[in-house]
């Protein structure tokens, strides 16, 4: 697991949930869609709304300041101006705990 941090207990993000943590400084929005880990930058780059206060569907978060949409898979971000992307993170689970890599 070289390079991965140690973060939450799994129990923390269940399906279809997500939640912000902070990973070496920086603020991770995890999220479990389908059984399969996400992690990306975890502060709008519009205005730096947290965006685990959003609408998670899908893989798609809906940013609760002004409706920016994300896409996990991808760290973009569509708005009517241009949004710098959100880093992504290499999510796994290993005995209970979430551990997460910045890519
Ligand atoms: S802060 Fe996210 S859309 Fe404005």
């Amino acid at each position: 697991m070289e390079g991965y941090v140690k973060s939450v207990s799994a129990s923390n993000v269940p399906e279809g949930s997500m939640m912000t943590v902070e990973v070496e400084g920086e603020q991770v929005l995890l999220a479990r869609v389908d059984g399969k880990y996400y992690g990306m930058g975890g502060l709008c780059t519009h205005e730096q709304w947290d965006l685990s206060e959003g609408v998670l569907e899908g893989t798609t978060v809906t940013c609760a300041g002004h409706g920016s949409m994300w896409d996990l898979k991808t760290g973009k971000g569509e708005f009517d101006e241009p949004l710098d992307s959100e880093p992504l993170y290499d999510v796994k689970e290993e005995d209970g705990f979430i551990y997460v890599k910045k890519l």
